[in-house]
């Protein structure tokens, strides 16, 4: 048996985590490498929207308002909360991390009057950097977004992102893991340098949240937003949240005054009147039925505990790391992703100048090999994503061994360089 396969069924065998695998859909033909983008179906799911659907709107109908879901998004909210190491009236969920990003961006630029400029990272989200060029072109038309530049494409250096935050910059916005590097940021460093400065810091925990260890209250953060649908398994679309310390809710006006951010929503006044509360953040009626969706995913990982999925990421990203090195090196692949598991998220990226056809290979063999779902992103990136909760070293061995041979056969150049659909 190879050395690495036997490493590896070793590796599941003491895995205290394994028995979660069985929790989700899984399918015996195919890896999922791409808990990053989208995390699987916990099992528990099918059935709790089943009876929501049937139970709660065909039968209840809108007694079910006050029956069940208008506690809904607060029981929600505090469970990711203590996913995220937040208190619970710090948490509100709704809406999509774009919106809630604009939410708070407009929300920090209108509370430090006086101060133009506006710090990112160019290995920042794009649609995060979009939201921001929004602002700037149409509402704080006299502020600027610099980005701060990577001298390797993989990392930021703290050190120059501390040398770029003055008295005239008023937010900092950034994400916690970089969605194509991986790249993790010191959130106690950072908060304490822009803290410092008197720069606000919105952080995005859409690569972080369920994955790493984030400790918002710990390291003193002041906002957050992110999403429920990657390692939370909240489904396609589910709603975001996003984090207020609770000494700046006051502070800090939600730009979409709705009523649902009202103090007497149902008292139906003619003017706004904000509740003191991070619920003062809401856009509008709640999304119950994909916010029911997201509750099955979160229990699974307060289960398990962020700390024991954050030690099997490390040692299954090592473990990747390790066979990349022995198997792939051969074949020109360069790790795209810091080497140090202090400074990386749950996902590891490959760079390779056929990554696009090497990921549809991966995805649609030509023999009966098992599928192994990655994702691709431009110009020259494999994304594999570790979700410890149902990944296993052996689909970790795996997923190497079949880059290695597709590599052998060139089984990639049966497809063409044409880009289509979501990669
Ligand atoms: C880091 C990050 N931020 C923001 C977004 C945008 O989220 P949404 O489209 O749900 O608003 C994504 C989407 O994948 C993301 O990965």
């Amino acid at each position: 048996m190879d050395y690495f396969y036997k490493k590896a069924l070793e590796l599941d065998a003491e895995d205290t985590l394994g028995n979660f695998r069985d929790r989700f859909v899984n399918d015996a033909d195919l890896v999922y490498l791409d808990g990053n983008s989208l995390g699987k179906l916990p099992r528990k799911t099918i059935d709790l929207t089943s009876s929501l659907v049937k139970e709660e709107w065909g039968g209840g109908l809108i007694r079910s308002w006050n029956e069940k879901w208008m506690e809904l998004p607060r029981r929600i909210a505090s469970k990711i909360s203590g996913i995220i190491g937040a208190r619970e009236d710090e948490v509100f969920v709704g809406d999509s991390t774009t919106v809630n990003l604009y939410k708070l961006a407009f929300a920090s630029l209108a509370a430090q009057q006086g101060r133009t400029r506006i710090i990112s990272d160019e290995l920042n989200f794009p649609a995060d950097l979009y939201i921001i060029q929004g602002l700037v072109k149409h509402q704080f038309r006299d502020h600027s977004l610099e980005l701060l530049q990577s001298s390797d494409g993989i990392t930021i250096s703290e050190e120059g992102l501390g040398d770029m935050l003055d008295e005239n910059t008023a937010l900092l916005a950034l994400s916690h893991v970089a969605f194509k590097s991986s790249f993790m940021y010191n959130m106690e460093d950072v908060n304490r340098t822009a803290q410092d400065k008197g720069v606000m810091v919105i952080w995005d925990l859409s690569h972080a949240a369920g994955a790493v260890t984030v400790e918002l209250n710990r390291t003193n953060a002041g906002m957050a937003v992110g999403c429920t649908y990657k390692y939370l398994n909240g489904g396609p679309g589910a709603p975001a949240f996003l984090y207020v310390r609770k000494d700046l809710q006051e502070r800090l006006v939600n730009p979409v005054t709705s009523w649902f951010g009202h103090s007497r929503p149902f008292d139906f006044e003619l003017d706004f009147d904000p509740v003191l509360s991070v619920r003062k953040f809401a856009a509008g009626t709640p999304a119950i039925l994909s916010m029911a969706a997201v509750e099955p995913g979160l229990d699974l990982v307060l289960e398990a505990g962020i700390s024991r999925i954050r030690a099997k990421s490390v040692r299954q990203s090592e473990f990747l790391i390790e066979l990349v090195n022995e198997i792939l090196s051969c074949h020109d692949f360069r790790l795209a992703s810091p080497v140090d598991s202090r400074q990386r998220g749950s996902h590891v990226s490959l760079q390779h100048r056929e990554a696009y056809r090497i990921s549809r290979a991966m995805i649609e063999p030509a023999d009966n090999s098992r599928i192994v779902i990655p994702d691709f992103r431009p110009p020259d990136n494999i994304r594999l994503g570790i979700s410890p909760l149902y990944n296993s070293f052996a689909d970790i061995h795996y997923s190497v061994s079949r880059i290695a041979r597709i590599m052998e056969s060139r089984e990639y150049e049966r497809f063409g360089i044409d880009k289509s659909g979501v990669p």
